[in-house]
């Protein structure tokens, strides 16, 4: 009658319980994805977000010694229209400390990439670029 009782639950007991073996496994296979993952984060930062500095053009304009003054009448040519003579605001806004709020590569972007309409996509030598450049760093 009992005899058959002590063989089932010793069997039910083996194939529940994780043997310590399994859980020591997957202890070691999270630590290993949490260390992929933080090895991921490092290389992004040092890999990808250098890379957007090496834009050939961006690069080249930073290189150059921008003038403000010129950088002015450009901007009176191609930008006061929208963004006031004075670089007060009108359609486009304040630019006044935009530099503040923008490094200079992303100023860069702003003019050339054409990414926020109404805004034009312009295309400047990376003089008159670097000039605008210091013209808009000189908006305080
Ligand atoms: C047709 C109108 C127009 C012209 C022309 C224009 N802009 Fe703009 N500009 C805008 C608008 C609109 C925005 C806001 C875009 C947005 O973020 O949605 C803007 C945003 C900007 C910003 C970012 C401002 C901020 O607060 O982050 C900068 C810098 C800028 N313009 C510079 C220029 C320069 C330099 C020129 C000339 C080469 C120029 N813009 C010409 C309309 C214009």
């Amino acid at each position: 009658m009992t005899s058959e009782f002590p063989p089932t639950k010793s069997l039910s007991k083996s194939s529940t319980e994780p043997s310590l073996d399994d859980s020591v496994q997957r202890r070691s296979l999270i630590a290993a994805l949490v260390v992929a993952a933080a090895i991921a984060c490092i290389a992004v930062v040092l890999l990808v977000l250098p890379a957007t500095n090496r834009d050939p053009y961006t690069r080249q304009t930073l290189d150059l010694q921008g003038s403000a003054e010129n950088g002015g009448k450009l901007f009176l040519i191609n930008c006061a229209g929208c963004h006031g003579i004075a670089g007060q605001g009108l359609v486009g806004p304040n630019l006044h400390a935009v530099a503040n709020r923008k490094n200079q590569r992303q100023l860069i972007q702003q003019v050339v990439s054409g990414k926020t309409p109404p805004m034009p996509r312009f295309q400047p030598e990376p003089q008159a670029m670097a000039d605008l450049l210091a013209y808009l760093n000189s908006l305080v």
